[in-house]
């Protein structure tokens, strides 16, 4: 059994989440719940994978082996009862990468694109940068429930003519994992208007009891001609790092377009040790992956019932999937400004305000659950004791009673 509780110093590894705030405008010791990494260390096997290739010393150019492509197809079969082709495979340096080169690859500039905010924020940038046009087709929340507004969809898809819809499945940062029955729903729609389907699923190993993900062609097998799935290793297991990601593309058109604009954007062989690192992975992470799952989603239990118990202004949007937590701030009743501003210099909080998924989200903030439970609750702790420093005790209702979970 690994045990997740113990805590490795990062802070000087040159490690985005920890070792970039005062670049980014936080005090130094700012404690950091943002960027969508673990504070974890990959599984041990993985480790000794690396190692050994280390130990050959010869780090040459390398490219994909048909060990690979299994090794993950068999990964999806198992967790998902869904077997994509070898064939269909071409690895990325990344999943954010592939967006953009599908953007690029299936749409012109000026084109629409769509995405349904609030959502991870290089979403608007990819199109953004490529000179396309953002068509948000915003998502709809009733008592923290956050759904696909379709009858508006449709009248985007007819009137906006997007080429592209991007499409983030689980959804980062509200936590929906999208049901069966509403991926064949969307599906259905962009086929009926021609739009190229981009489903992001990297975070498809991280789905809630009750909630199964669906792959997007599982949902939709219809979809195979004008869909693509984005996979990744990397939250899977921590490997962020070590750029490398899997990109699924059924339609042959479709693949031939994509390669070729990856090609066109200098890009060719994959990244050695991340190729290394997930096939070690899928291959002998199954345990791993499920202990360290069950670990956040007690992160998530504290998380929850400290924020009943003693910050009660502040809403848990309830998750399916993701180990983010996606809270809204409005009963602190600052402005925005204030708000990023409370967060940052009186909880010495680095989180992900809100705004930078969607303008209208200035109110919430992302909270990113991977870290040992210490770390969680110090988080917590900080900005349990800003709240009463800023607003008086009275305010807090609720007992100091927590319930911490058994590790
Ligand atoms: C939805 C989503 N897509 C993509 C990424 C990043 O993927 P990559 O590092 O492979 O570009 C993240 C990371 O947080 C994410 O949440």
């Amino acid at each position: 059994m690994t045990n997740f509780d113990t805590i490795i110093d990062r802070r000087g590894t040159a490690c985005l989440k920890y070792d970039f705030a005062k670049e980014r405008g936080h005090a130094e010791d700012a404690l950091p719940l943002w960027v969508a990494d673990m504070d974890f260390s990959a599984p041990a096997q993985v480790l000794s994978e690396l190692s050994r290739r280390v130990q050959h010393g010869v780090f040459g150019y390398t490219d994909v082996k048909e060990d690979y492509a299994d090794a993950c197809v068999q990964w999806f079969r198992n967790s998902f009862d869904w077997a994509p082709d070898p064939s269909w495979l071409t690895v990325t340096p990344g999943v954010v990468f592939a967006l953009a080169m599908s953007v690029r690859a299936f749409s012109d500039p000026g084109d629409g694109v769509m995405l349904m905010s609030p959502v991870y924020y290089p979403f608007y940038d990819v199109i953004r940068d490529n000179h396309r046009r953002i068509v948000d087709c915003p998502l709809l929340e009733t008592d923290g429930h956050y759904e696909i507004d379709f009858a508006l969809m449709e009248r985007l898809l007819r009137f906006e003519q997007p080429k592209v819809f991007l499409l983030c499945s689980p959804h980062n940062p509200v936590g929906r994992v999208w049901t069966e029955e509403e991926l064949s729903q969307l599906g259905e729609l962009c086929r009926k208007y021609h739009v190229t389907v981009i489903s992001d699923e990297i975070h498809c190993d991280f789905a809630l009891p009750g909630h199964p993900h669906t792959p997007f062609l599982k949902a939709d097998p219809a979809s195979e001609n004008n869909s693509i799935i984005c996979t990744s290793a990397s939250k899977t297991f921590n490997l962020a790092g070590l750029q490398c990601s899997n990109i699924w593309i059924s339609s042959q058109t479709l693949r031939e377009k994509f390669r070729h604009e990856i090609a066109a954007c200098g890009y060719s062989q994959p990244n050695l040790m991340g190729l290394v690192a997930t096939k070690s992975a899928y291959e002998t992470g199954y345990e791993w992956h499920q202990e360290n799952w069950a670990y956040m989603q007690e992160n998530l239990l504290l998380f929850r019932e400290y924020l009943a118990f003693r910050l009660p202004m502040l809403r848990l949007i309830e998750p399916e999937g993701t180990y983010f937590a996606w809270v809204d701030c409005s009963g602190l009743q600052l402005s925005d400004l204030e708000l990023t501003e409370f967060i940052s210099s009186d909880a010495n909080l680095w989180l992900d305000g809100g705004g930078i998924f969607g303008g209208r989200y200035g109110q919430y903030q992302r909270f990113t659950l991977s870290s040992p439970r210490q770390i969680i609750l110090q988080a917590l702790d900080q900005l349990y004791a800003a709240v009463q420093k800023r607003f008086g005790g009275a305010s807090i209702q609720g007992s100091e009673e927590l319930l911490v979970p058994a590790v």
